[in-house]
């Protein structure tokens, strides 16, 4: 197929170099968008008397026709068209004739480009803020129905401090919260029309910036050609917040893939979501958190290729940007398949082990502030309090006892403050209650987020 740039040249491209060229192979991705993209253009030119009405009317039906040819399957863009905006540029030509080549009046490959990738983030932005809000719904469920559940709390992975099941995994809740922020941001930044910037400098062609934004539902227009064709900073927005929240991902994957261990026995995988060995018969795999937190090391990489792929760029669009796609194609399915993959596991693929949880927080020093807080609160300093716990707890641990296993004499010895009441104070579900400072784990404190919550995500 000869070049829409051949009259130019007196020879054509060597075959290997149209290849590397090309970015056919991946950006058909954004057909949809770059149809719709065209139709608001060929409206706007349109309106603005650039083409006659018969003109614009043959190209949206010349456009209407190649979408519904594509959707049936009987239009596949692929090489020998460089790309997808040239592979429309041509097919419509094929259809509709003369006509067709007006389509490209007052615009760029450049403004277009921009623009499709900008319509095909904001509607994976949305598609991935309702998967993140239905992985809220699941962790809220299991919060709900986990408010009076114990497991240990870790700093540094040592037991530190008993802690409610449902403060632990509204943790997560709160990191998914900020995620769906951060995308929302993005997303007005997305939300931005470069349209009409054309190649660098805006055109002398009678165009419409605004209608065309209206048309696409962009909220506004970029103020300066330049920056509009040559910003990608969206893109590496979009994957930044993509990485950070697959972070989040691959910590709640850690912390299912150690429960679920022999060692933690804090719970198990049902055999929707777990897989055997090849060889060894007692083996149920935890693959699904392990993909999780394999496939964030992709995502962190994408950040990586973008932020190294405007490093240094000049003003304004460069072939550098061609490499903008793939990273951002990848990311949103990475994360996307990521949030539906946990989101799945957590709704039918975990079963915590309510016993082996609160068991857990029976036989350790975890309790061992709030031996420390008894006499703070019988005006003891605390860092005397701390120093005198120390004590008991070298003093137990050497006789591999625990605080319970102490008579009321024997912890007087340490410091004369303590009273028979003290025993209660160091139940962990009592050491739980008791955490009642704002955001605590306290169970009242669980039960009013637990309610903020259900309010929040509407169920
Ligand atoms: N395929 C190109 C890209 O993805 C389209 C824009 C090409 N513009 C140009 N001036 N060569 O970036």
């Amino acid at each position: 197929m000869a070049k829409v740039w051949s009259k130019r040249f007196d020879n054509t491209l060597n075959p290997f170099i149209e290849k590397f060229n090309a970015s056919i192979g991946f950006d058909r991705k954004l057909i949809l968008e770059d149809l719709d993209c065209s139709m608001a253009h060929a409206k706007m030119l349109g309106k603005t008397q650039v083409l006659t009405s018969s003109e614009t009317q043959q190209i949206i039906n010349g456009l209407e026709l190649i979408k519904v040819e594509f959707l049936e399957g009987k239009f596949v863009p692929g090489p020998p068209s460089e790309d997808i905006h040239y592979c429309i540029e041509e097919k419509l030509i094929s259809l509709i004739g003369e006509t067709g080549k007006k389509l490209h009046t007052g615009r760029s490959r450049n403004d277009q480009v921009g623009t499709d990738i900008r319509l095909w983030l904001r509607k994976e932005i949305d598609n991935l803020d309702r998967l993140i809000n239905d992985l809220q719904k699941s962790i809220f469920k299991l919060a709900k129905s986990n408010i009076y559940t114990l497991i240990p709390g870790y700093t540094h992975m040592q037991r530190a401090q008993p802690l409610s099941l449902a403060h632990h995994l509204l943790a997560y809740l709160e990191m998914f919260q900020r995620d769906r922020e951060r995308f929302q941001e993005v997303r007005s930044r997305v939300n931005t029309s470069p349209l009409g910037a054309a190649a660098l400098a805006g055109t002398k062609i009678k165009i419409d910036r605004n209608f065309t934004a209206a048309e696409l539902g962009f909220e506004k227009i970029y103020k300066n050609s330049i920056d509009a064709v040559s910003d990608r900073d969206f893109c590496i927005e979009f994957v930044s917040a993509s990485a950070l929240a697959m972070s989040h991902l691959s910590k709640i994957s850690e912390e299912i893939i150690l429960w679920v261990t022999d060692e933690f026995s804090f719970a198990k995988l049902t055999d929707k979501c777990a897989t055997g060995s090849s060889l060894m018969p007692q083996k149920k795999n935890p693959d699904v958190p392990e993909l999780i937190r394999g496939k964030t090391g992709r995502v962190y990489g994408h950040l990586q290729a973008l932020l190294t792929m405007v490093k240094g760029v000049p003003l304004a669009y460069n072939k550098d940007f061609q490499e903008d796609k793939e990273p951002i194609f990848d990311t949103a399915e990475t994360i996307c398949s990521c949030v539906k993959a946990m989101t799945i596991l957590l709704n039918e693929g975990l079963e915590f082990h309510k016993k082996n949880l609160s068991d857990s927080v029976e036989n350790d020093f975890s309790n061992a502030t709030d031996l420390a807080d008894y006499l703070v609160c019988k005006n003891v300093a605390f860092r005397t309090a701390y120093q005198v716990v120390g004590e008991i707890v070298k003093h137990c641990s050497e006789r591999k006892m625990l605080f319970k296993n102490l008579k009321i004499d024997e912890l007087k010895k340490f410091h004369p403050e303590f009273d028979e009441d003290v025993f209660v104070n160091l139940d962990p579900f009592n050491v739980v209650q008791s955490r009642t400072s704002q955001g605590g784990t306290g169970f009242t404190q669980v039960e009013k987020e637990i309610n903020n919550w259900q309010k929040k995500l509407l169920l």
